[in-house]
């Protein structure tokens, strides 16, 4: 049985940096490892009381800084997005302490966005403005000193969005026509060669959504489509975007659905395992894994069925409910979420982010909640690939289980140090917030589950978000001594006319979302090789 070899792998991820660590897991073919993990010297993190301030708290040890805020010029007539989630930090080769961050934008919100109300019917002008301020941003970083900055005018820096030009990775055209534009982008992976999986999730809030074979469109919450005439089938694909082009590719062999991350792991033969989530209640986790070394053209999607612990192949040719029921395999991934009811799949509790666990190997799924079945706090659920990551049987269990006991609720976004800690932030909605059942969990945090030391088995919570935020797309720089963060939608309950504002978070007026830089000696602690007690 082969096991990964850690130094190997601490190495590794000492030059990329784990945001993307799990991604470069080349020879990660076997979840058993036995290595020995860190030990984090005795010392107990208070963590913080639940609040309900307007303000990015943290506990002891840890210090935070803005470092690029929605509507910061990025490079000529381009500017930072709204509603920033998912990051991924590229660091160049040799220099690790700077490179292309990229950094997903999930909505808008078109007060603070466009200056209208949601209920006023939108001009071209508004809808260009909130078309652009989706999509995801490139943008080159450096450490100065202590301190993370935005290099403007990078050649790479750039914007992708609404507007921006796209293709179908397929041998066919989705509604006869190429797509325009990536939307709705929520969280996302890392290829081994070095491009940017980007999610778009709640598209149906854009273009609107239509059942198969269906004409009729059921509008979206936006209305763009009063301006531009585009199939909805266009969106809900895992996109890859490339820092050295405007353009992006839409992954059909991934499926469309409410993608929230694409988690990749590189088999020993290059071949790519990628895990998916469809954020819904009651909706499917997936794997695809490709046919060929370095491309996600081809291959096999799989869903869970977790009770049987077994990866269903959605493949056409191979399932006759599917023959019976679709006229080829690109309707299928078209209309996924039907294909994968039919053969099979287990219906979740809303699965969001997902991570392999350094350490160990096993698979990580965020399960935020489901109320149609009176689960209101969530879990993390945890997936053992039994020796091999594109095998078709698994086992699983609930890792940490969300509820007052636990002290969080709604677990949605997941990151692992180095040293095989989680760090999670929860999504209780901004209309839930310090209301019951929420009410004892206070606003949206960052919390940290340590592996080992006198806390292991606790969850400490790090960070409190402002009003109305949640964290979203933790990822560490290289060396693990930074943590970007997104606050996303702070202020989100102000009024439309923005007289009454919910947060002025970050900087005492109208709130914006930001990307801030998570620092401090407390982080370090855990971060930090201890290469004292590592074999
Ligand atoms: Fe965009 Fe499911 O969070
Ligand atoms: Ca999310
Ligand atoms: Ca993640």
């Amino acid at each position: 049985m082969k096991t990964v070899d850690r130094r190997k792998f601490i190495e590794f991820i000492g030059v990329i940096g784990v945001g993307t660590a799990v991604t470069g897991l080349a020879g990660c073919k076997n979840p058993t490892q036995t290595a020995k993990t860190a030990q984090i010297p005795a010392f107990r993190l208070k963590g913080l009381n639940a609040s309900a301030k307007d303000e990015l708290l943290l506990t002891e040890g840890f210090n935070s800084e803005v470092l690029i805020r929605f509507g910061d010029r990025i490079a000529d007539r381009e500017t930072f997005g709204f509603n920033n989630d998912y990051i991924a930090f590229l660091p160049n080769e040799n220099k690790p302490n700077s490179g292309m961050m990229w950094v997903n934008h999930e909505a808008i919100d078109p007060k603070f966005v466009s200056g209208r109300t949601i209920a006023d019917e939108p001009s071209k002008e508004q809808v260009d403005k909130e078309l652009y301020n989706v999509g995801g941003t490139f943008v080159h970083i450096t450490l100065k000193g202590d301190k993370w900055q935005i290099d403007q005018d990078h050649p790479n820096n750039r914007r992708l969005s609404g507007h921006s030009p796209m293709s179908f990775l397929w041998s066919e055209q989705i509604g006869g026509e190429s797509p325009i534009g990536t939307l709705a982008n929520c969280a996302g992976g890392v290829t081994p060669w070095g491009t940017v999986l980007t999610c778009e999730e709640n598209f149906q809030d854009c273009f609107g959504d239509r059942k198969r074979g269906e004409q009729d469109i059921v509008e979206g919450y936006y209305r763009w489509n009063r301006i531009y005439n585009r199939p909805p089938e266009h969106y809900g694909w895992v996109v890859e975007v490339d820092p050295s082009s405007n353009a992006g590719k839409k992954l059909v062999a991934l499926g469309r659905c409410a993608h929230e991350c694409a988690t990749v792991n590189q088999l020993d033969d290059g071949r790519l395992v990628i895990y998916t989530g469809d954020d819904k209640e009651n909706e499917c986790l997936y794997k695809f894994v490709s046919c060929e070394p370095n491309s996600l053209e081809h291959g096999t999607l799989y869903v869970a069925n977790i009770d049987a612990g077994i990866w269903i192949p959605i493949d056409w040719e191979r399932q006759d409910v599917l023959k019976d029921n679709f006229k080829d395999q690109t309707e299928v991934l078209t209309f996924l979420r039907e294909a994968a009811a039919l053969v099979g799949g287990s219906k979740l509790d809303r699965p969001e982010d997902i991570e392999i666990d350094p350490i160990s190997g096993d698979v990580f799924v965020a399960l935020t909640k489901n109320k149609s079945r009176g689960n209101f706090f969530g879990s993390i659920l945890k997936i053992n690939e039994k020796g091999s990551y594109d095998g078709p049987t698994f086992v699983s269990e609930s890792f940490l289980t969300g509820g007052e006991q636990t002290g969080f609720a709604c677990p949605d976004n997941l990151v692992f140090d180095q040293n095989g800690n989680l760090w999670f932030t929860s999504d209780i909605s901004n209309s839930s917030l310090n209301v019951d059942p929420y009410k004892a969990f206070g606003n949206n945090g960052l919390f940290l589950a340590p592996r080992t030391g006198e806390q292991a088995g606790e969850v400490i919570k790090i960070a409190s978000a402002p009003m109305d935020a949640e964290f979203t797309g933790p990822c560490f720089s290289a060396d693990q001594r930074s943590l970007f963060l997104s606050v996303q939608h702070p202020g989100a309950s102000s009024s439309d006319d923005l007289t009454e504002l919910s947060s002025t978070w970050p900087d005492g007026g109208i709130p914006k979302p930001s990307v801030v830089v998570i620092t401090g000696e407390n982080l370090e602690r855990f971060t930090q090789k201890n290469t004292a007690t590592q074999e």
